[in-house]
């Protein structure tokens, strides 16, 4: 590469709803902090896609530091990524607006979080929730993203973004870069403790998954009582043993062993043993990022001083797509 070659983009986001869990940390943000070298990276909390779901407000600003927070304690660093709540800079929602009326009804509700998430808030299937993938895409294409690290669920997302991309731009030229997922070869779908054929949600209870704040007996508890199966072999199978294939999941994604590895290491040895093993792999990758969070989320100045720079750099960048967008789409400048 030139040295002065531009680096490409990335840019991901973690919604500030309930509990984070092993599952997001494992599928994404775990990834986040290795892509900093490479590339120029934001990371956002995207408090308005929060807002799809009734939320206490109390609730959801004490959740949104708290995940800025966790994003620092799992190693982002402010210097050299854009971290910011979404909110903070409105050309998200004015391009998701824009993108509105570039996307069709039909293709939203084919949307499998979207089926989900109305089948779950049958009360409140809102306008907001329908059109939640073009606000993504809008986060995803204000900043000329080249590649989004996310887990698996949101692979069809990242779909619709490069189809509302490409769409726009065989109309008005190249505005949009397109861009492309990242996703983990292991971890990126991290399923249920109790139920292993589904995934491991925010919003099941609490049980099912290990949040990444858990204490250390509290993560020993839940894995030790994590569905398996009967047969007492540690061996990769999804199909005949998810529960068993998860647990593996998720200690080759901590301890970097592959399935062949651990398959032999647990040889002639029963569940007991192994689940102890994923345990202590967990505690022991979830400890420093416990010990810095503490730390971190008292220092209220810091977040602060993080979360404006943030959001005044991101809105910078925001605002030069923006002006192309406007410009290409017809909407008179402020200055005639
Ligand atoms: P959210 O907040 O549901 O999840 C955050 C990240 O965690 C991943 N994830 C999982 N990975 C593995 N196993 C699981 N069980 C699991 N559950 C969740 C998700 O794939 C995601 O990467 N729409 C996004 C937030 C978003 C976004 C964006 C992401 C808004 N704008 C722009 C990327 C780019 C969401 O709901 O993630």
């Amino acid at each position: 590469m030139q040295e002065n070659e531009r680096k490409k983009i990335v840019f991901s986001g973690i919604q500030p709803t309930g509990n984070l869990h092993l599952g997001n940390y494992i599928g994404a943000l775990r990834n986040f902090g290795p892509l900093q070298e490479e590339y120029d990276c934001l990371y956002s909390i995207v408090d308005l896609h929060a807002i799809t779901v009734r939320q206490n407000p109390t609730q959801l600003r004490q959740n949104c530091l708290k995940l800025m927070s966790l994003y620092l304690a799992a190693g982002l660093d402010p210097d050299r990524s854009l971290i910011y709540f979404q909110s903070h800079v409105p050309a998200h929602a004015e391009l998701a607006w824009v993108l509105n009326c570039f996307t069709y009804m039909g293709e939203l509700s084919r949307m499998t979080q979207f089926k989900d998430k109305a089948q779950k808030h049958a009360e409140n299937i809102n306008v907001g929730l329908f059109a939640y993938p073009t606000l993504m895409a809008a986060d995803i294409l204000l900043y000329q993203t080249n590649f989004v690290p996310v887990g698996n669920d949101q692979k069809q997302h990242i779909e619709i973004t490069r189809d509302i991309a490409e769409r726009f731009n065989a109309i008005y030229g190249d505005v949009f870069t397109i861009p492309e997922p990242l996703i983990g070869k292991v971890g990126a779908r991290i399923m249920s403790l109790s139920d292993p054929t589904r995934k491991m949600s925010k919003s099941d209870p609490e049980d099912t998954f290990i949040a990444i704040l858990d204490e250390p007996n509290v993560i020993r508890k839940k894995v030790r009582r994590a569905v398996t199966d009967s047969e007492a072999l540690v061996k990769y199978d999804v199909e005949n043993k998810p529960g068993v294939s998860n647990l593996m999941s998720i200690y080759s994604a901590v301890t970097g062993k592959g399935f062949a590895e651990i398959e032999n290491e647990f040889v002639g040895k029963g569940y007991g043993d192994f689940k102890e093993a994923v345990a202590d792999a967990v505690i022991a990758e979830l400890e420093p990022i416990q010990a810095r969070y503490r730390q971190i989320s008292a220092d209220k100045a810091y977040l602060n001083e993080v979360m404006t720079k943030g959001a005044e750099r991101a809105a910078k960048l925001a605002a030069r797509t923006m002006s192309k967008v406007r410009r290409k789409v017809g909407l008179a400048a402020t200055q005639l």
